[in-house]
């Protein structure tokens, strides 16, 4: 029988007061009352029931065990005006025959021939810097995947267009953040003019995908990429039309190249802290790579680097909250879940749990031996998600950081310029507050 009240969390005076602190340091909000009220905890947010887990177990339940009963949800309504329906945000069926079309094109095998753009894009950038200049690393990282995306995917080299895009997925990704709270019924009375701006980008990103699709079209060269695929499915008769082709490529523009452009900069900033560690990559790639370039059969023996990703990951996950709404009445730790609430879960804040990562604002590569992993329980880590809608990316993403990392950090190191204020900016990914500006060092 599960229990009829509802799992401690914080009261707020009056109605809305609540969305406030959580609008504005979701973050510091989750962690504080996780440690105050423990790992299950329920709030409302305007009129809905929210739950938040920080647990192992209960995450699998969602994500996994039980994901037939949540979805996605209104949160993703609004979200939908900016990316439209692709994979990210549509749900049920659609979902599903989308997800079977795209798989192939980001699978294990396909991606292996990705390999040599990446390193020749981490080339290209080695190439371009210079000695003690300083770059915001969040820009340049995020210029770096946004070329590798449209050469992988869209088989196009996207340089020109690189500025514009960096300005437009700025004001999405913070309009983002009030997007995905689950209040967004709530937020509609609100007068924000971030939402407006945000139309606005999405119209500037819309212009450039619409303009390689109809330059696609025109070419007709048949090739291995993802605007190919999606056109000849169109072309087949499996019944996309042209508004979801378009979604469909948004979608992975986007998708595929601001989290890993996040992952790359944490992962900079964390080695300019950590002299050990950093030393210790140096040393691997000098083994693994001598002085030549790195090469996708490379990527299994560079066994400290994935590390050294796991670690970032771990205290910067990329995407650092996830939510669903349960379709159903369910049960969750014990509790009764009414039908229509929120239910809520943040790599961020499990990947910061002292039970499971002891000192665990600490930098600590060591902590993905596999004996060490082994000691813990799987859902204490995912940063990539779970289920039937974990990240179609991940092994795109674990080749692109592995293999620009090593290409980089074979001929720089950076240190952080000095008095360069670190911070949070929590919006649909993790990025640094205030950027990332940091020396470039030769090696
Ligand atoms: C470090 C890099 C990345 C991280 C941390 C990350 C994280 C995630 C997470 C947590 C989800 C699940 C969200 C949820 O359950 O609500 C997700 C979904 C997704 N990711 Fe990634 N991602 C990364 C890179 C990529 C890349 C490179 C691509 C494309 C090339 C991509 C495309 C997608 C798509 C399309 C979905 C939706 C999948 C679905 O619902 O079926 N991601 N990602």
């Amino acid at each position: 029988m599960s229990n009829p009240k509802f799992p401690p969390g914080p009261k707020f005076l009056f109605p809305g007061s609540g969305l406030i602190k959580l609008l504005r340091d979701p973050i510091s909000f989750l962690m504080k009352s996780v440690t105050k009220y423990g790992d299950l905890i329920h709030f409302k947010a305007g009129p809905r029931h929210v739950f938040f887990t920080n647990h192992p177990e209960q995450i699998k339940d969602i994500l996994v065990t039980h994901q037939k009963n949540f979805i996605k949800g209104e949160a993703l309504e609004r979200t939908k005006q900016l990316l439209g329906e692709g994979l990210l945000t549509s749900e049920g069926e659609l979902h599903l025959k989308q997800r079977r079309l795209i798989q192939p094109i980001l699978h294990r095998q396909n991606i292996e021939r990705y390999a040599s753009i990446m390193v020749e894009y981490g080339v290209r950038i080695r190439e371009a810097w210079r000695n003690a200049s300083i770059l915001d690393m969040s820009q340049e990282m995020a210029r770096l995947t946004l070329l590798v995306v449209g050469k992988t995917l869209f088989n196009r080299d996207v340089d020109q267009e690189a500025k514009e895009v960096g300005e437009a997925m700025t004001t999405l990704v913070n309009a983002f953040r009030m997007m995905l709270l689950p209040i967004s019924d709530l937020l509609e009375k609100l007068p924000l003019p971030g939402i407006h701006k945000a139309l606005k980008a999405r119209e500037t990103l819309d212009k450039i995908i619409q303009k390689m699709i109809e330059e696609r079209r025109k070419e007709r060269h048949d090739s291995w990429d993802l605007l190919s695929l999606l056109l000849s499915a169109q072309e087949n008769g499996e019944g996309m039309n042209d508004q979801q082709v378009r979604d469909e490529a948004m979608t992975l523009f986007l998708a595929g190249h601001e989290t890993t452009a996040n992952a790359l900069t944490w992962t900079w900033y964390l080695l300019s802290q950590n002299p050990q560690a950093e030393a210790k990559l140096h040393q691997e790639l000098k083994e693994v790579l001598g002085d030549r370039l790195p090469t996708y059969e490379d990527m299994e023996k560079l066994k400290y680097l994935y590390m050294v990703f796991s670690e970032s990951m771990r205290l910067y996950p990329p995407a650092w909250a996830i939510g669903r709404r349960a379709i159903d009445e369910c049960e969750l730790g014990g509790y009764r879940v009414p039908r229509g609430s929120i239910v809520a879960m943040s790599p961020f804040v499990i990947h910061h749990s002292e039970k499971y990562y002891p000192d665990s604002w600490r930098f600590d590569p060591m902590r993905w031996t596999p004996e060490a992993q082994a000691q813990r329980p799987k859902f204490a880590y995912f940063p990539f998600g779970a289920g039937g809608r974990v990240c179609i990316g991940e092994h795109f993403a674990w080749m692109e950081e592995i293999l620009l990392m090593a290409t980089l950090a074979q001929k720089w190191k950076m240190r952080l310029a000095p008095g360069h204020p670190i911070g949070l900016q929590p919006g649909i990914t993790l990025r640094p507050k205030y950027g990332m500006k940091m020396i470039l060092e030769k090696r």
